[in-house]
């Protein structure tokens, strides 16, 4: 006998159930459907679902910026100021709501005075982190704003704290933000910009235990308040602190830091990485993998979860009003580079499992979203588990941009309570969910409904209880193709694509329908 898993939505209220249920033969092709089962219902509703739960994270890394972002005023790639046209219309169609940059581990040593200024007089650098590949500077602050003004983003800065000083922190912080008559201010209008910009969120530093320093939480904390101590907002313009928080599951940092800073920070963050292996520095191919390597990636992309607890629980002692935020401002898959490529530039190719793992990531926020109030996929384009890919002129959207297209609408929506209970089931050697999913309420009144079946073979029945809602229409999408590794390419780059799914029916108030194998359904719901 095995347990079935049930999940829910808005859990501080509705605490999972766990129900009995046949055991799924290891590995087995069911010719049976999965039967699943649910209730969504109006009230309690909320949290709001912060949009920048949607964002990205762009580091000058490998092709990321450069050809990904960048090609140059004069690139035969049609661009507006250097800034490709093809990528900003993508990112603008899925409303991303904020980038961080410039880094990562790029940002610890980040001099932003060599990106500013004439381009032809900016300095040619090394990134040490990655690769040592040669870094011209002709992305730099200007290029960064122009960039995220053009796809209608906030900004996301990322201070050098752990090789800098709080002295350069300010200047940079001022040139950006001044408006008054000051040297920075001036500045920054000789190069080109009279308004200041909008810093919506600084980071002090990245990752301050590893390529950020290696210190320990207690020499975090305290650079932490020396750094923000010398932060002055522009009247009315504060923009969240951003503290480093730990990796993975590791509380004690997390606790440290909040020991020594919490009266300073608005925001800690927490990084963590997918990897079928469980381990980013000895992982498997991002496609040609196995049923086995599929449910390893799901069993480890679910450990998000537990962090986000744990974190969220030691936070909760420091700060029960849960004034500071969760940021989980680097999360993705990270598997081997695509043969060929430079293995520091962590270019990896994107399949239909990344777009579940997106959507199921996207469920555990959700859940969280009291406390989780930011998620910056890594990496935007050409890193890690990119939404867009390119080469030369040509530009490939991901099954992971995908996702984030059918999650659109959860953007400020309302967390609604969403009971789901479905069988575990056995991929391999390897036990997992068969089912996520998520609900909302839209801001335009619209229920919405994600569900992601995970199973690789078989279909799910589902029958939704939507009784206490009185929807009378439904529309939906999927996401799914015939192989697991199923992917967009330069030349065929429609082979993963979201289609209207007719598929699901309203029936006394249930809403029926039988989700094929590994597939993501967004359902919109009047
Ligand atoms: O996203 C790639 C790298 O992963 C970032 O630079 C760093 O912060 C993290 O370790």
């Amino acid at each position: 006998m095995r347990h079935r898993l049930s999940i829910s939505v808005n859990p501080w209220r509705y605490l999972a159930g766990i129900v009995l249920s046949g055991c799924l033969m290891a590995g087995a092709v069911l010719a049976e459907p999965l039967r699943a089962s649910g209730v969504l219902m109006p009230e309690p509703s909320g949290p709001v679902i912060s949009r920048y739960l949607f964002g990205q994270f762009s580091e000058h890394l490998g092709r990321g910026i450069y050809e990904g972002i960048w090609v140059g005023p004069d690139s035969r790639v049609p661009n507006v100021r250097g800034i490709r046209s093809d990528v900003v219309g993508a990112l603008k169609a899925i409303h991303v709501p904020v980038v961080r940059w410039p880094g990562g581990c790029f940002a610890d040593e980040y001099n932003w005075r060599d990106g500013i200024g004439p381009r032809a007089k900016r300095p040619a650098r090394k990134n040490n982190w990655w690769a040592g590949s040669p870094e011209t500077n002709a992305f730099g602050t200007h290029e960064y704003f122009d960039f995220v003004e053009q796809i209608g983003a906030d900004a996301y800065v990322s201070m050098n704290v752990g090789a800098s000083t709080p002295t350069e922190m300010r200047h940079w912080i001022e040139y950006m933000t001044s408006d008054g008559e000051d040297a920075l201010a001036q500045e920054r209008r000789r190069n080109g910009r009279d308004k200041p910009w909008p810093v919506k969120f600084i980071g002090i530093g990245n990752e301050y235990w590893g390529c950020g320093g290696k210190m320990t939480p207690q020499q975090y904390g305290r650079d932490f308040m020396r750094f923000t101590a010398f932060y002055h907002p522009q009247p009315g313009q504060a923009a969240t602190r951003v503290a480093v928080g730990a990796k993975n599951g590791l509380t004690e940092w997390t606790d440290a830091v909040m020991g020594e800073a919490l009266e300073n920070m608005d925001a800690l963050s927490l990084h963590y990485y997918t990897s079928p292996t469980g381990n980013v520095d000895v992982t498997k191919p991002a496609t040609g993998f196995d049923a086995q390597d599929w449910a390893d990636t799901f069993v480890q992309t679910l450990k998000m979860e537990d962090y986000i607890t744990a974190h969220s629980r030691v936070m909760d002692t420091h700060d029960p009003q849960k004034r500071v935020a969760l940021f989980i401002d680097e999360w993705g898959t990270w598997y081997t580079v695509e043969p060929g490529t430079d293995p520091g530039h962590l270019y990896q190719q994107n399949s239909l499992r990344d777009a579940l793992v997106a959507a199921v990531n996207f469920d555990i926020f959700i859940r969280h979203a009291d406390r989780v109030r930011m998620a910056n996929i890594a990496q935007t384009v050409n890193v890690l588990q990119s939404l867009i890919l390119t080469r030369g002129p040509q530009m490939v959207l991901t099954p992971t941009y995908y996702a984030y297209q059918m999650y659109m609408p959860f953007q400020e929506a309302t967390v609604l309570p969403l009971r789901l209970a479905a069988p575990e089931i056995k991929v391999g050697t390897t036990w997992m969910p068969s089912l996520s999913g998520a609900a909302a309420r839209a801001t335009n009144g619209d229920y919405l409904v994600a569900l992601s079946n995970l199973s690789p073979q078989e279909a799910v029945e589902m029958r939704l209880d939507l009784r206490d809602l009185r929807v009378q229409t439904l529309s939906a999408q999927i996401l799914t193709a015939e192989a697991m590794d199923a992917h967009n390419d330069f030349g065929r780059a429609d082979t993963v694509k979201p289609h209207p799914f007719d598929g699901a029916r309203l029936e006394d108030g249930y809403l029926v329908l039988t989700q094929p194998a590994k597939s993501l359904i967004v359902l919109t719901l009047k």
